[in-house]
């Protein structure tokens, strides 16, 4: 069974939508809540430590209605229990689409290609319950006898984006293990890490699912060959283990079998910080903490898979970031976290949201004529109140923005945590209210200033309120982005989960390596042959 495949722009809802949208779109947020005194309680969802505001939208309850009426003229559900039963819903590449499996509870069912995948991935779980206590309790050890201190993470895209990002946001959590990223092919990258690092007590871990990645093989042997310089082949065994589908290959890197951490097809790099690709996280933080990513996700899952959709966090979070995306032409969106900790979040959902959503063929192979995957950027408050945020307030372009805050700090410095989300809670009110002509009179302006001083509001905002940044709720938080992901291809009626448009560089690169390396020359345009010669000439 494949995901059903609507034109979302023939349905009755989309109709409704865009003539709904004229008649409202001038409507000013200020008004609709003087209007309604319900507004704010009617448009939040509550959901264990999630509380999420949606009602600082430029939507009104026909707006809503319409809105879900539109999950239900794509079929949502159908696509919904087509992902979740192991159906290959990634058409394109011939793959289910599992995720949610590796966050399952060893009891649940899921079957692939009529194999139930649960138990595999509860071996590979064990295996990394087991391997995170002997290098966190020190009984393993590196090839002169000492524990280890440091840990590499080897990989590229969701073989770092997701490790990294989770590793810094629970830093709260560490043990200590000191975790690195290696990611870029760029060997000033790999070299500054180096810098850091004793061969005796740095545990390696190549994290590649195809095991073909020019980066991550790239530094992985800069990486091999600067161990050696120190130790022998046979320490290779102690110190480097992999992740990945391509078993061959890894034991072809000199890496032992017992050290290699499988993973499966059915999982999207984008979406595997939930496998083996997370054993970097488990490492950093413990396994049980790791667990709890997991069970958090899991959660969020239960809560998509059987909520109302008028109460289900990521279908009305897509569902409202698909109104300004179509309907008010929004180019973009920001994720704002009031949270120092999640300082790498944005980065990571860039590759989550606009890997998967940047396509413009749809699922019958046809150009679409309507928008796709919105940009996503973001840095977290209050440092971006005082780097981008005066375009958000006053500047031309309509930015959505999520807010995401905690009501609690983890160390407790209630000073410091009453100001942050002071800001936090003001910068939403603002960018609803913002300041009209007369108030800015009435703080006494002068007259050639009153027009610079005047804030126009009615700038939407989510607000995703959660009571302490932990393994579990992280874990939420995460997989509510994922599913949001979802539910958005299904409207756009694209295929989310392959990734073409990242091979025609990656052909073109090692084309012209050839070029410096040999003697191949290949034809290119004006501009390229001159960049290409102007670099060999200067480097
Ligand atoms: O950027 C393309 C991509 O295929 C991503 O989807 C993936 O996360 C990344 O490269 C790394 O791939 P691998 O894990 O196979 O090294």
């Amino acid at each position: 069974m494949a995901l059903p495949n609507v034109n979302p722009t023939t349905t009755n809802a989309w109709n409704k939508l865009k003539v709904h949208f004229e008649d409202t779109k001038d409507l000013h947020m200020k008004d609709l809540f003087a209007k309604d005194p319900e507004r704010a309680n009617k448009f939040t969802i509550t959901f264990d430590d999630f509380y999420v505001d949606f009602s600082k939208n430029r939507i009104t309850d026909e707006t809503f209605q319409y809105l879900l009426e539109l999950v239900d003229d794509v079929k949502l559900k159908a696509a919904i229990e087509s992902q979740f039963s192991g159906e290959k819903i990634n058409k394109t590449e011939g793959r289910a689409v599992m995720h949610t499996a590796l966050r399952a509870p060893k009891s649940a069912v899921v079957t692939v290609d009529g194999k139930n995948i649960i138990p595999e991935i509860h071996e590979v779980k064990q295996k990394i319950e087991g391997f995170t206590n002997e290098v966190v309790n020190g009984a393993r050890k590196g090839f002169t006898g000492k524990q280890f201190t440091d840990i590499v993470n080897i990989g590229i895209g969701g073989s770092d984006l997701g490790p990294a990002m989770v590793v810094d946001a629970l830093q709260y959590y560490k043990n200590h293990l000191t975790t690195h990223f290696v990611s870029n092919v760029d060997g000033d990258h790999v070299n500054e890490v180096i810098k850091n690092l004793n061969p005796e007590t740095t545990l390696f871990v190549i994290v590649s699912k195809t095991f073909t990645t020019q980066e991550t093989i790239s530094n992985a042997n800069t990486l091999k060959s600067w161990f050696l310089k120190s130790a022998t082949g046979k320490d290779i065994a102690n110190h480097f283990v992999a992740v990945s589908t391509n078993i061959d290959t890894v034991k072809n890197f000199g890496i032992d079998a017992n050290n290699i951490f499988p993973m499966w097809d059915w999982v999207g790099g984008r979406f595997s910080l939930w496998s083996a690709v997370g054993l970097s996280i488990s490492l950093a933080v413990g396994y049980n903490n790791y667990a709890s990513l997991l069970e958090g996700a899991h959660k969020m899952d239960e809560h998509f898979k059987t909520e109302d959709f008028d109460k289900n966090i990521p279908v009305v979070l897509a569902l409202i970031s698909v109104w300004y995306n179509n309907f008010f032409k929004a180019e973009s969106e920001a994720v704002i976290p009031y949270s120092q900790y999640l300082n790498q979040f944005a980065t990571y959902l860039q590759q989550g949201i606009m890997e998967s959503n940047g396509k413009s063929i749809d699922r019958n192979g046809t150009p679409v004529d309507y928008e796709t995957g919105t940009l996503i950027w973001g840095e977290p408050g209050t440092n971006s109140q005082h780097a981008f945020f005066q375009l958000i307030h006053q500047g031309t372009k309509l930015i959505p923005a999520d807010f995401i805050g905690f009501t609690q700090s983890l160390h407790g410095n209630q000073d410091h945590h009453d100001k942050l989300i002071s800001n936090f809670l003001a910068q939403t009110e603002a960018l609803l209210n913002g300041k009209t002509k007369e108030e800015v009179i009435a703080e006494g302006t002068p007259e050639t200033i009153i027009p610079f001083k005047v804030f126009e509001g009615n700038k939407p905002t989510n607000t995703v309120f959660i009571k302490k940044l932990t393994p579990e709720s992280l874990g939420k938080l995460i997989a509510m982005y994922e599913h949001k992901i979802f539910v958005q291809g299904v409207i756009w009626n694209i295929f989310s989960y392959d990734q073409f448009g990242v091979e025609l560089g990656k052909q073109l690169a090692s084309k012209i390596l050839k070029e410096f390396t040999g003697n191949t020359k290949n034809e290119h345009d004006n501009s390229t042959s001159n960049l290409l010669n102007y670099y060999k000439e200067n480097s």
